[in-house]
């Protein structure tokens, strides 16, 4: 097929896309042990709920309502609406309705917004997004429609007693230039469930201001909702920040609906691109989402169902994984938010990809850590990138444990083999 440069950018079978079709086809081995993919868990609670809620939708006919009609490009205005009453309302922000645009789930943000900030400019300079701490969420690496776009940098490790550790942006390497049209950071992170701090945040804020460049927080797993993060920090937004949220790991990834809150000139542009690109986004999550608020479920569900069941899991999965292996090279990110383990092998004689491999045949699904490191220069040598691995810790105690244990015996069989 001859194609566009675009249509070869984004047909391209990426390592990852190739990782994830690999992961997908575990699915058709009904005894493999998922431990790969990003899909919310199943909580039986949540289940039931969006059954229920889906009839009264269904009963009361706002489902077909939201079915049936085109919103306009920002997205379902009550559902809008509603939200910047309760962020205003929980956090105190000065946020109203022109603060707020809704897409077709997060990623579709990131798309926006990276390709918004960073790439050619008219003055032919050339902008990136600069990640101010590698590992970092797979998603965002093929999203721009330029190549190179992304800057990273090594974290500093902090070792943290009972085999854990815990990422810090090392803010004595972070060069920002003018070369850099906008800042990025997970928070809580996907792949490694680290929690930027206060401070972190703060500091990234002001040199975003000082530059003059947007921070983008992604906050795909924090609070309001879902509210998976184990860490009593702060919330974070003003008018230069530009925060995304999804309802996907509420338990709704079907819907595709994602929530970027930021300044008005940047919700204009995101609602023209909407526009442009799908006329408007899909109002079905919104009607959904929208009833939950309504009925004050969203942040009672998020608090006292969502948080405690994956802080139970969590806490259940590190105890089992520390057990299982008890080599002292072998640590866990501290589980402070998110649906994932960061395992760190150290000195691991083969690389996590050969790891993955021989996990796969024996039917366990993880992802090597590899592809994590966005932005990171190819011929960067660091022995840490080939040492780590990524688990969700969504599947039954049951799975879990026996995935665990198989985990156990190939690593164990990798060290000794040295
Ligand atoms: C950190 C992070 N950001 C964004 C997304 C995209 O989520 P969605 O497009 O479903 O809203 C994900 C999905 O796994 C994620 O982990």
């Amino acid at each position: 097929m001859d194609v566009s440069k675009f249509g070869e950018k984004f047909t391209q079978h990426s390592g990852i896309t190739q990782l994830m079709g690999d992961l997908n086809d575990g699915l058709r081995n009904p005894d493999a042990i998922m431990l790969g993919g990003g899909n919310p868990a199943a909580i039986p609670e949540m289940l039931e709920y969006f059954k229920a809620l889906s009839e009264e939708m269904i009963a009361d006919g706002s489902m077909v309502q939201a079915m049936t009609n085109y919103d306009g490009p920002q997205g379902k205005n009550q559902f809008i609406e509603s939200l910047a009453e309760l962020y205003s309302q929980t956090y105190g922000w000065d946020i109203s309705a022109e603060n707020i645009v809704l897409t077709n789930g997060s990623q579709t943000a990131f798309f926006y917004l990276f390709n918004l900030f960073a790439g050619k400019r008219a003055d032919g300079s050339h902008k990136k997004i600069l990640l101010p701490l590698a590992p970092e969420y797979i998603g965002y690496a093929d999203v721009g429609l330029e190549d190179d776009m992304f800057v990273s940098f090594h974290p500093e490790i902090e070792l943290i007693e009972g085999r854990q550790f815990k990422y810090r942006i090392d803010f004595s390497s972070l060069n920002i230039d003018d070369s850099i049209g906008v800042i990025c950071a997970s928070r809580p992170t996907n792949p490694t469930g680290n929690v930027l701090t206060d401070s972190e945040i703060s500091y990234l804020d002001e040199l975003a201001r000082l530059h003059n460049i947007p921070l983008i927080i992604d906050n795909a797993y924090g609070t309001p909702f879902p509210n998976i993060i184990f860490e009593d920090v702060k919330p974070f937004w003003n008018e230069n920040t530009i925060l995304c949220s999804s309802l996907s790991k509420l338990g709704l990834p079907g819907v595709r609906c994602g929530i970027i809150i930021a300044n008005k000139e940047v919700v204009k542009a995101i609602a023209n691109l909407n526009g442009i690109l799908n006329l408007s986004p899909s109002g079905v999550g919104p009607a959904l989402g929208n009833k939950m608020i309504v009925k004050n479920d969203l942040l009672k569900l998020s608090d006292e169902v969502i948080r405690p069941f994956y802080l139970n899991k969590v806490k259940r999965t590190v105890t089992e994984l520390q057990q299982a292996i008890p080599d002292s090279r072998f640590r866990i990110h501290k589980p402070e938010g998110a649906i994932f383990l960061w395992l760190w092998f150290k000195d691991l004689p083969i690389t996590t990809m050969e790891l993955y491999k021989r996990l796969k045949d024996r039917g366990v699904l993880i992802v090597p850590g590899e592809y994590f490191f966005v932005g990171m220069q190819e011929e960067d040598s660091w022995a840490h990138r080939h040492e780590c691995v990524r688990m969700n810790y969504v599947v039954d105690d049951n799975a879990m444990s026996k995935g665990i244990k198989i985990i156990a015996e190939e690593v164990e069989k990798a060290y000794q083999n040295a």
